[in-house]
């Protein structure tokens, strides 16, 4: 039995606040700042989590055990919180993870659009019940915590996280985030957060992230690190929103009070600035507006080697970040430097002690709050249910629902007893395309990466037996062949963070080419888009009958052909206005119409 548990703190006459109070009584300086410190997982071995009491491991994008099945991801997982809870206190770590869409770093987990996607359903039970099937897939392999939703208003399309968020405007972001931080907190039989099943949300990255103008991110030549040199590249990504505090407050903060009233009790701090002030520096935002005005109770983790962009002296930004406000420090590799620095600040007087107390105090009740303490343990007993039929069938309806019709000219719906249909384009087949960035490796990457149902596997399990389905990646069909129907699918790579930021998003030639070479043989064509923002279609769309905006639509591919034969209706409605030209980017000039407006979509008859 550990000293922690030995003072009876499970006694149920005590309070959650007394049993923290009493645990921070035991604590050593050391101990606090172990619970402030998280680090990658390939970064720290379990008996330095036992060795320094380490507060919480994450696996970043694509941070998977190998081989990457559900059942290892368990095992790696246990063995951390097994060292956890052989620490002298035994105080259980927080696992965390970036499951944006679905557990998105396990392979043959199920992967739901991603959020742009769902911000076209304009539907919050959705997003509610996506989040909620998530933390199932979550708890099955013990991961408690999760890095979402990612509540940006993103403003300016040529962001590569645009997909991340759920649309260009904040009652939409607000009610869908909220929904997702229901969604993943509230098991079905609403016990709390304390429910085996519950997962902590963490809204994200606060704040203005959405707001930062293109070629305002910084450089930081003092970051030896991979990562780090392709940021260098970075143009909106981690760069700067320039703007006053009444914008930031109309467009940026209202998704954060919005996720704390719904329970939200982590949230994670931007790696962009605010007029020229890095948001981990931030005292008066995170301190006097987050923790104080806006009530929030819970903990402020820092992004990935975020503090290390304040200054070239880590001291310097360790110091500047805690005293800003941050709790939790995602080092993310070297944590014995971190706390070694930590430590110095407090022993010289630079950051407080009470400023420890306080971050280690907060971290502390969030545990308690999730029954961590009592039951440290997801459950394994679900690993059945990852990636099963049930929920593939709720992403698959998710896919049917967020698809935008942008354009119909007598194409659509499609007759399922067609005779003939040609399809053209690599990313039919692909489910990697399908899926975009987060999705097995952070940047996400092309062909078979998961099991899911590729956009032409779907079509061929909804047409009728005597169909003749021509499939041809390259477009390239026999001279004589012609058919009613072509369908072209087209794909931006996938991406992630900065290295999607775009100066150009017209559409490439190679896409034209590929429609002019399809376009002959079909009678009617219709073209489909995987991207993870509008693109510039404008000279595309005269060329094709129906056109199809379907996001990032994940692993449930099928659901593009339930709507594209008519068993439901098309009802998705852009979250994002669409522009013409590069002209309209950022903003359309209120003189000048968009391509689409907001809101835009078309509807067709459907079945169900
Ligand atoms: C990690 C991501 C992380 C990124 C930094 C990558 O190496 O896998 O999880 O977000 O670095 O932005
Ligand atoms: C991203 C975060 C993410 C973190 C951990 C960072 O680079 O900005 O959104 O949660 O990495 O993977």
């Amino acid at each position: 039995m550990t000293g922690y548990q030995s003072v009876s703190f499970q006694e149920s006459s005590t309070s959650d606040t007394e049993r923290v109070d009493i645990l921070l009584s035991q604590m050593t300086l050391a101990e606090k700042i172990g619970q402030m410190t998280q680090v990658e997982k390939n970064s720290i071995t379990p008996e330095a989590v036992t060795e320094y009491g380490i507060g919480s491991v994450l696996s970043g994008g694509g941070g998977s055990p190998a081989p990457n099945t559900p059942q290892m991801w368990a095992r790696m997982t246990r063995r951390f919180q097994e060292a956890a809870l052989r620490s002298r206190l035994g105080v259980p770590l927080l696992y965390g993870v970036d499951a944006i869409h679905g557990h998105n770093n396990v392979a043959g987990a199920t992967i739901f659009p991603h959020n742009v996607g769902l911000g076209a359903t304009h539907d919050p039970e959705l997003a509610a019940r996506i989040g909620r099937i998530t933390a199932v897939e979550l708890s099955a392999t013990h991961v408690h915590w999760n890095f979402t939703p990612c509540v940006a208003v993103p403003q300016d399309i040529r962001w590569g996280r645009t997909y991340e968020g759920f649309g260009e405007q904040t009652d939409l972001v607000s009610e869908m985030g909220a929904a997702a931080v229901r969604g993943l907190q509230e098991a079905d039989d609403y016990s709390g957060l304390s429910h085996r099943q519950a997962i902590l949300a963490c809204a994200k990255h606060f704040v203005g992230d959405g707001g930062a103008a293109w070629g305002s991110a910084g450089q930081y030549e003092w970051i030896q690190d991979n990562w780090q040199r392709a940021g260098s590249q970075y143009q909106i990504d981690q760069g700067d929103m320039n703007g006053d505090e009444a914008t930031l407050r109309a467009v940026h903060l209202p998704p954060y009070q919005v996720a704390i009233e719904a329970g939200a009790r982590s949230i994670m701090v931007s790696f962009s600035s605010w007029n020229g002030l890095k948001l981990h520096a931030h005292k008066y935002l995170l301190t006097d507006v987050l923790k104080r005005e806006m009530g929030f109770t819970g903990f402020l983790v820092s992004d990935w080697m975020a503090i290390d962009q304040l200054d070239p002296d880590f001291y310097t930004c360790v110091v500047t970040a805690v005293n800003a406000g941050l709790d939790m420090i995602m080092v993310p590799f070297d944590y014995r430097r971190f706390i070694l620095t930590l430590t110095q600040a407090v022993e010289k007087g630079d950051v407080p002690l009470a400023r420890i107390e306080d971050a280690a105090r907060r971290i502390l009740a969030v545990k308690e709050e999730m029954g961590l303490f009592a039951q440290p343990w997801g459950d394994e007993s679900l690993l059945p249910q990852v990636g099963c039929q049930a929920h593939r069938q709720v992403a698959r309806e998710a896919v049917r629902r967020s698809l935008v019709l942008l354009k119909n000219e007598g194409a659509l719906p499609l007759p399922k007893n067609t005779p003939r249909l040609l399809v053209a384009g690599a990313a039919a087949d692909d489910v990697g395309l399908q899926c975009g960035g987060w999705t097995i490796e952070w940047q996400g990457k092309s062909g078979p990466i998961t099991p899911g149902t590729t956009f032409l596997a779907g079509v061929r399990e909804t047409v009728a037996a005597e169909t003749a389905v021509n499939y041809q990646p390259d477009g390239r069909f026999p001279a004589n062949l012609t058919a009613d129907a072509g369908i072209v699918v087209l794909s931006e790579p996938p991406y992630a963070e900065g290295v999607g930021d775009r100066a150009d998003l017209t559409l490439p030639a190679s896409d034209l080419a590929l429609i002019e070479r399809a376009r002959p043989h079909c009678r009617r064509l219709i073209v489909i888009l995987y991207s993870g923002r509008p693109l510039i279609i404008t000279d595309c769309l005269p060329r094709c009958d129906a056109f199809i905006a379907a996001w990032l639509p994940g692993s449930e591919g099928q659901g593009i052909s339930d709507v594209l034969f008519g068993d439901y209706p098309f009802s998705g409605k852009l979250p994002f206005t669409w522009p013409r030209s590069m002209n309209q980017i950022p903003a359309c000039a209120a003189e000048d119409t968009p391509l689409f407006p907001y809101g835009y979509g078309l509807t067709t008859k459907g079945g169900k």
